[in-house]
C-alpha cells in the first residue's frame, strides 16, 4: 500500500527532524497526493427565471465512436434520460454501418446523420428527434468545411437547433490555422441563422473557455483546446450575443468538466476539461431552466450534457 508506506516514511522523517516542524511540514506537503475534487451536478431545475415550465429537453454527447458506445450501453442511459432531442458527435460511423439498436429506436422516429465524405470512421454527428423538425440542413454552407460531417441544423417552430463537432487543433497544433478559419466561418453561419430565429448551439466545441473550465490551465496554454486563439474564438461567440448556459447559471462552479482523457485515470481523479456546451441566443435566455453536466454517465471519454428550456 504505497500511500501508507509514504506516510510512515514521513513520520520517520518528522521524528528525525527532531522538532524542526517547518521543514517537516514542507516535505509533507510536497509528498501528499492531491485528493480528487469531484463535481456533483445539482438536481434539475425545471422552471425558468421568468416562471415558465421547461418544455424542451435536449441532450448532447460526444460518443467517441457510436458502435463502441452502443456496446457500452450508452442507449440505456439515453432511454432513462429521455430527451426530446438527442445530439451526438464523433459518431465515426457511416450510415450503412449504424447498429440496429439505434436505427430502430421507436422513441426517435426522426433521425439525421452526417458523416465525413472521404475519411471513413472520422468525425460525424447525428440528431435524433421525437417530433419532426420543419427543416434539417447539413454543414455551414462552405465546401471546405462541409466534407467532414460536423454540423446538423434543425429548424423548429421557435428556434434553430445546431449541433456541432468543432475541429480539433490537433497534437502539435497542426490544425490550428484551419481551426481559426473554421471559427470565423462558423461564427458567421450562426449569426446569419440568429437573424432569422434564435438558436441553441450544442456539441463538442473543442475549447475550454476560461481557466475555470479545465483542471490544469497553466500546463495547457499551448495545447489544443486551450490556446489563446481557440479561447478567443469562443469569446467572439459570446460577444456576438450567444450565452454559455452553464456558466450563466453557475458562474463560479469549479471542477465541472465534460471530458477526461482515457489516460492516467483522469476521470477518476477528475482531471478534466469542459468542452461540451449549450450556447443560446440571448433571446432564449429568459426561458433557460437548467444546463446539466451528467458526469455519472459512462460510455465515452466525454459525458453527456442536458438542457432544459422553455421555448
Ligand atoms: C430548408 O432550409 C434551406 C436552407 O436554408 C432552404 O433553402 C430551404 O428552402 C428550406 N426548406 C424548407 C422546406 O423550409
Amino acid at each position: 500500500e504505497p500511500v501508507r508506506n509514504q506516510r510512515n516514511q514521513e513520520q520517520v522523517r518528522i521524528r528525525r527532524n527532531n522538532g524542526h516542524t517547518a521543514s517537516a511540514k514542507k516535505t509533507k506537503k510536497a509528498k501528499e497526493p492531491e485528493a480528487p475534487i469531484l463535481y456533483e451536478d445539482p438536481p434539475d431545475k425545471m422552471t425558468s427565471k421568468d416562471g415558465r415550465d421547461a418544455n424542451m429537453k435536449i441532450t448532447s454527447w460526444n460518443v467517441d465512436g457510436l458502435r463502441a458506445w452502443v456496446k457500452k450501453k450508452g442507449l440505456d442511459w439515453v432511454r432513462e434520460e429521455a430527451p426530446d432531442v438527442l445530439c451526438l458527435q464523433e459518431t465515426k460511423c457511416g450510415e450503412k454501418d449504424l447498429p440496429a439498436e439505434i436505427t430502430s429506436m421507436p422513441e426517435y422516429p426522426h433521425k439525421y446523420w452526417a458523416v465525413s465524405d472521404d475519411k471513413q470512421g472520422y468525425s460525424g454527428v447525428a440528431m435524433l428527434c421525437k417530433t419532426e423538425p420543419i427543416n434539417v440542413t447539413y454543414g455551414i454552407g462552405k465546401e471546405e468545411h462541409d466534407k467532414e460531417g460536423r454540423v446538423i441544423t434543425a429548424e423548429f417552430p421557435n428556434f434553430y437547433l445546431v449541433t456541432a463537432y468543432v475541429p480539433n487543433s490537433g497534437r502539435g497544433l497542426v490544425r490550428l490555422d484551419y481551426r481559426k478559419t473554421w471559427d470565423v466561418d462558423f461564427q458567421a453561419y450562426l449569426s446569419e441563422l440568429d437573424m432569422q430565429k434564435p438558436l441553441v448551439l450544442c456539441g463538442d466545441l473543442n475549447v475550454a473557455h476560461q481557466e475555470i473550465d479545465l483542471k490544469n490551465p497553466k500546463g495547457n496554454k499551448k495545447n489544443a483546446g486551450f490556446t489563446p486563439e481557440e479561447r478567443e474564438g469562443f469569446s467572439q461567440l459570446l460577444s456576438n450575443g450567444f450565452v454559455d448556459s452553464f456558466r450563466e447559471l453557475y458562474p463560479d462552479q469549479t471542477h465541472a468538466y465534460s471530458f477526461w482523457t482515457y489516460m492516467m485515470n483522469s476521470r477518476g481523479k477528475n482531471v478534466g476539461w469542459r468542452l461540451d456546451y449549450f450556447l443560446l441566443s440571448s433571446g432564449l435566455l429568459p426561458g433557460l431552466c437548467d444546463s446539466k453536466i451528467r458526469n455519472q454517465a459512462m460510455g465515452s471519454d466525454h459525458c453527456p450534457i442536458t438542457l432544459h428550456i422553455a421555448v
